[in-house]
């Protein structure tokens, strides 16, 4: 038996592995309805004009240089993210105990968060949405927890929440379990809580002793204003709960493969933050020692200055006013052809997905049929509609639809 003889295949990743499908697809009209990447009107990737300005001005720097950062990165990029994340106001901020170290993105910081419970947090069960982006599962697993539940969050009758489920699921969850909580434009389903429901989760967290650990990879994207998007994550920081919250800037400021993140926690005390950081510090030296510097300085250029700032607001809204009325358009094509089934989730949905209703026989047909991709689960990434693609893609939803019925309506 050779040395290797004994690794057996792992399962491809279901998003990339798609990604892979599509690029290796060459009809003429394909389209990738599948991961969560911003496309332009033109179905093309988006370099935030801020961005591409502020790379400009960091080219021409001849006082930066390639040394290493800090093992918890640029100092300048996660004040200025917790900021962002907490407000400028936020009390944690001023009294020194919010503690924020730079992750390799959304994944990294919820990494380096479950690794950092798994060796300061007594209880090893941890909760997740069903359904979730199903990465969470993964970064857990591999962090060595073993003890994954799901709480229910989406209803398949109402396609929106399904906040009793939720509740419960949580009420009954082990004392101080931790539970991951999508901080706005949940992923998949585009359905968020409504603030007299956070309220109510937050109080659930509280009674049972809960961890709340926050992924906020879409700031913005759900009302195109970054305060408003982060209520859920201020009122829980708040009101005195130890929250966690790992915070990407790959979707909202298109930096995807610059793996720039934040892991932000609240803390009791500058005492705490600083016993907090310092173990961070070790963990983070244990696995990529020190982080990348190129997306950190884009961000915390265009954070720290009031003018690329209120551009970058502006490339957001341009970014969360384009799937808004995508939505409007897909849907309003689907109701002109007579498509079976309801379709105003698809406007209901916030963010940048809708979880479509498709089923798996569905979307395999979508793929070989239509050339269309998008993930099992039905999700659709609303900005990879275009108007070019619209009329495209609601005719292959209708013809899909129409030959193969929803499972529902079967049995009615
Ligand atoms: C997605 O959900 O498609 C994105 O967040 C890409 C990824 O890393 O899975």
């Amino acid at each position: 038996m050779s040395f290797y003889g004994n690794v057996e295949l792992a399962c491809p990743d279901t998003i990339f592995d798609l990604r892979d499908a599509y690029n290796a697809d060459s009809h003429p009209y394909k389209v990738n309805l599948g991961i969560g990447a911003y496309r332009d009107s033109e179905g093309k990737p988006w370099v935030l004009p801020v961005v591409r300005q502020v790379e400009a001005s960091l080219a021409g720097d001849l006082t930066l240089n390639h040394e290493y950062l800090p093992i918890d990165g640029l100092r300048s990029f996660t004040d200025a993210a917790l900021r962002l994340l907490l407000g400028s106001n936020s009390t944690s901020i001023v009294e020194g105990r919010a503690c924020a170290v730079q992750s390799l993105s959304g994944t990294g910081g919820l990494r380096l968060a479950a690794e950092f419970l798994l060796k300061f947090h007594d209880v090893r069960t941890v909760y997740v949405s069903r359904p979730t982006w199903q990465n969470h599962h993964h970064i857990f697993k591999s962090a060595g927890f073993r003890d994954i539940r799901e709480y229910r969050y989406y209803s398949k009758l109402t396609k929106g929440l399904d906040f009793a489920g939720l509740l419960d699921d949580l009420k009954n969850a082990p004392r101080g379990s931790i539970v991951i909580l999508h901080a706005c434009a949940h992923n998949p389903t585009g359905v968020d809580p409504s603030h007299e429901q956070w309220e109510e989760i937050r109080t659930v967290c509280e009674q049972q002793g809960l961890c709340a650990l926050f992924d906020c990879a879409y700031q913005g994207f759900t009302t195109g204003d970054v305060d408003r998007d982060a209520w859920a994550v201020r009122h829980f920081a708040g009101n005195g709960l130890p929250v966690l919250c790992s915070m990407s800037f790959s979707k909202n400021f298109g930096l995807y493969n610059e793996r720039a993140g934040v892991l932000a926690l609240i803390t009791g005390s500058p005492q705490e933050e600083t016993s907090v950081r310092s173990q961070l510090k070790q963990l983070i030296r244990g696995t990529m020692s020190n982080p990348p510097s190129h997306g950190a300085r884009i961000v915390a250029t265009v954070l720290n200055n009031p003018a690329l700032f209120d551009e970058w607001k502006g490339n957001i809204q341009t970014m969360s006013t384009r799937i808004a009325e995508m939505r409007r358009l897909l849907y309003e094509k689907l109701l002109a052809l007579g498509t079976p089934g309801n379709w105003i989730h698809i406007l209901d949905h916030i963010g940048m997905f809708t979880f479509s209703g498709l089923e798996p026989n569905q979307v395999e047909h979508m793929k070989t049929h239509h050339h269309i991709y998008l993930l099992a689960n039905g999700r659709i990434n609303m900005s990879a509609i275009t108007p070019q693609n619209a009329d495209y893609v609601a005719k292959a939803i209708n013809e899909t639809v129409t030959k193969i019925p929803f499972e529902d309506s079967i049995a009615a």
